[in-house]
């Protein structure tokens, strides 16, 4: 009798690539899914050997480690080199680099390593990541083709979006993505993870959340946007970085961490907003614009809804 757990046969599996073509993906956009699944092994690699403080701050003011630099770099070259990206817009570039030979026309939106200041710490971080089937990564978020994170936590994963269904895989000892779960749903669970500093807090975000303790939600709040997210499609409840009384955007980024994150949250079943509107159907204003946000299960965003309005 095997005593292997559930989804840890590693004889017979699916691929990414298998999976991808199983779904009648766009090809070039699968082609691209795959690309960054391989070139996210040359990164979770290179969590050894670049794993130190560069001497440099991104053009938000923060400071970059060599992995972001790195990780960025690994991404860019390998979209440049598909001939199927024409924009490319990264967290640690200060513009949207336009890419003059690109045969094709994708718009790809990139945080290269989201959470990378626990890095030292090793907790997990990820690779946050939007495809616009035609280049203008500027658009509304309801426009986006397709998202993904890849996660460098215990194991490697990879959880993506093209608009049917969310697929997760996971790297196996072959060095291969395999599906360890297909068509994620955000299930019923109490959990919560809130950014900021509780006493920053919006009166109305601060009932919210004491509204959830009284309901037994439990905290569970990493410092990386990307495994938090990924916590909640797989347990449920609800992530915010909240509007703070002297910050009333919050931290994160529409383009790069909002919109993305948005897709895979709605679809697998739940939902996106800055509180009240669907993140999907703000104008982004710029790479650097803010946004608060709340993702997660309907029942908790709605319930959010409620207490902001
Ligand atoms: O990208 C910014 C980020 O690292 C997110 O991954 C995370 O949710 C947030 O910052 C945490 O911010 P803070 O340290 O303010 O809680
Ligand atoms: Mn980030």
């Amino acid at each position: 009798m095997s005593n292997q757990a559930e989804g840890c046969d590693e004889s017979d599996y699916v691929s990414l690539s298998a999976h991808l073509k199983e779904q009648a993906i766009d090809s070039d956009l699968a082609r691209l899914i795959q690309l960054v699944a391989d070139k996210s092994k040359v990164v979770q690699r290179a969590f050894v050997t670049h794993a130190c403080l560069s001497d440099t701050d991104n053009i938000y003011g923060e400071k970059q480690m060599e992995l972001d630099k790195y990780a960025d770099q690994v991404f860019l070259d390998a979209m440049e080199k598909s001939a199927l990206v024409k924009a490319f817009a990264s967290e640690e570039q200060d513009d949207v680099l336009g890419i003059r030979k690109a045969k094709g026309e994708f718009g790809v939106t990139i945080d290269p390593l989201d959470g990378s200041s626990l890095i030292e710490a090793n907790l997990a971080v990820g690779t946050i990541i939007g495809f616009f089937n035609e280049g203008n990564v500027m658009e509304k978020g309801k426009l986006m083709d397709a998202s993904l994170i890849v996660l460098y936590g215990p194991i490697t994963s990879l959880v993506y979006t093209a608009k049917k269904g969310v697929h997760m895989f996971v790297l196996n000892n072959k060095g291969e993505f395999e599906l360890r779960k297909e068509n994620i749903k955000i299930p019923t669970g109490k959990t919560y993870a809130m950014g900021g500093l509780r006493k920053d807090w919006t009166p109305q975000h601060t009932a919210f959340v004491e509204n959830l303790e009284k309901e037994g939600y439990k905290n569970r709040f990493s410092g990386s946007f990307s495994a938090d997210l990924q916590q909640i499609l797989v347990n449920g409840g609800v992530f915010s970085y909240p509007a703070l009384v002297n910050k009333p955007t919050g931290k994160l980024r529409l383009v790069f961490e909002g919109n993305p994150i948005a897709l895979l949250a709605k679809q697998a079943g739940g939902l996106g907003t800055d509180g009240i509107r669907d993140l999907h159907e703000i104008e982004p204003e710029g790479l650097n614009h803010r946004v608060p946000i709340y993702v997660g299960g309907k029942k908790e965003i709605e319930l959010a809804g409620k207490f902001l309005r």
